[in-house]
């Protein structure tokens, strides 16, 4: 049977072995319990663009995110991945409200986010939070991590009195594997593995059910990667959220995404089940980014090389047809011409596995870029 779109709990990815924290198997949960597999955050068309620097022309955009169609489920990890520059933080950011699209529409349990007002506003505030990149500069210098981490508490009035926002504190803390003693301290005596911990139980703290984490271990060192992935992973089965984990690195999402989302120049290239995505990536882009593709056919055994020459091109002008011809090894003139559209990548196709490349899972010819 196909890998389904929305897993269900038995194929979950394993985490990886290092360990999250001593104390992240408590009895906390969010209130209002999801239903896993029901999709709670969906991007349909979503577009942002931003007015260039002078030097690349005045007057010219940048296409940071240029037509992008996305859900997450509650209980599942989407990994989004691509290199520098290809809008994922972007797209960070409309998903979580943080900026309205051009076009399209992000919405969260049917809302429209971006457009709602009142209550609906701070509900969806609430529900849908953002862990940022860089620990060190997301946090305010001057607060103790109590103010910190209860500052979202006080927006949302989630707590009465101080006895109860300490305690409240303390939990999180507790959860994300610190000692709840920590937060009189400031951020500055803290390690970046432990400033990610508090930038976590941060956006824990209004009990969320969609946490969008923008490339969050990329600031630390790799020894401390594995258990801060290790930590997200944990808690989002343990409260069954919705997790979006962006990284530039296939490597940093393949044990905790359910499925992959791979991103060139404000588009998604090839979405699917991780187990897909990974064993047999259909698009050339995905396929350089592993750095090399077990061939399923025994003529072709042995393993081709997609080695992805030069930097991207520029978002501002992206190249007409496929936006990936300029570094695609098996391109043709079709390719110069025609966009790709979001497709499965044929017959077989895993369910939910597409790809947009007009010769998805081609072999593609040893040797350098044509
Ligand atoms: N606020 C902004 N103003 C102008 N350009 C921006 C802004 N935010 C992002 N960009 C541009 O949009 C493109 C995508 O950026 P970003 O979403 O940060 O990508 P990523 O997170 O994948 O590195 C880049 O070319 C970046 O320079
Ligand atoms: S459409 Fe053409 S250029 Fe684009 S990835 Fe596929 S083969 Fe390469
Ligand atoms: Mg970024």
């Amino acid at each position: 049977m196909p890998p389904s779109d929305h897993p269900a709990a038995s194929d979950r990815p394993t985490a990886l072995s290092a360990s999250a924290g001593p104390n992240t198997g408590g009895p906390l949960t969010p209130a209002g319990t999801p239903t896993r597999g029901e999709p709670l955050l969906v991007a349909t068309g979503v577009r942002k663009s931003y007015r260039a620097g002078r030097s690349l022309g005045g007057r010219s955009r940048v296409h940071a995110v240029d037509g992008v169609d996305l859900s997450v489920a509650a209980g599942e990890t989407l990994g989004v991945v691509g290199e520098s520059g290809c809008g994922k933080s972007t797209l960070a950011r409309l998903l979580v409200g943080l900026e309205r699209p051009d076009a399209g529409q992000v919405r969260y349990a049917g809302t429209e986010v971006g457009t709602a007002r009142g209550t609906r506003r701070r509900e969806l505030r609430r529900a849908v939070q953002m862990v940022f990149q860089d620990p060190v500069t997301s946090l305010n210098p001057r607060m103790p991590i109590l103010d910190v981490v209860a500052e979202p508490l006080d927006v949302h009035r989630l707590v009465r009195g101080p006895v109860a926002r300490r305690d409240r504190v303390a939990e999180l803390l507790d959860m994300v594997g610190l000692a709840p003693d920590m937060m009189r301290r400031f951020p500055h005596e803290f390690s970046g593995g432990q400033r990610q911990r508090i930038g976590i139980a941060r956006a824990l703290a209004t009990e969320p059910r969609v946490v969008v984490c923008d490339e969050p271990v990329s600031a630390l060192d790799v020894s401390v990667q594995a258990q801060v992935v290790n930590l997200l992973a944990e808690l989002q089965q343990r409260l069954g959220i919705a997790l979006v984990f962006i990284a530039h690195d296939l490597g940093v999402v393949r044990h905790v995404s359910h499925r992959v989302a791979v991103m060139y120049l404000g588009r998604l290239a090839e979405l699917g089940p991780a187990a897909t995505v990974y064993q047999e990536p259909a698009h050339p882009y995905t396929r350089a980014l592993l750095g090399s593709v077990p061939v399923r056919h025994p003529r072709e055994r042995g393993r081709q090389r997609i080695v992805l020459a030069g930097d991207p091109p520029s978002p501002v002008d992206p190249p007409a047809g496929c936006r990936f011809h300029t570094r695609c090894p098996i391109a043709q003139d079709v390719c110069r011409r025609e966009e790709p559209v979001l497709r499965p990548p044929g017959d077989g196709a895993a369910e939910g596995h597409v790809s947009a490349c007009h010769f998805a899972g081609a072999p593609v010819p040893v040797g350098p870029a044509a």
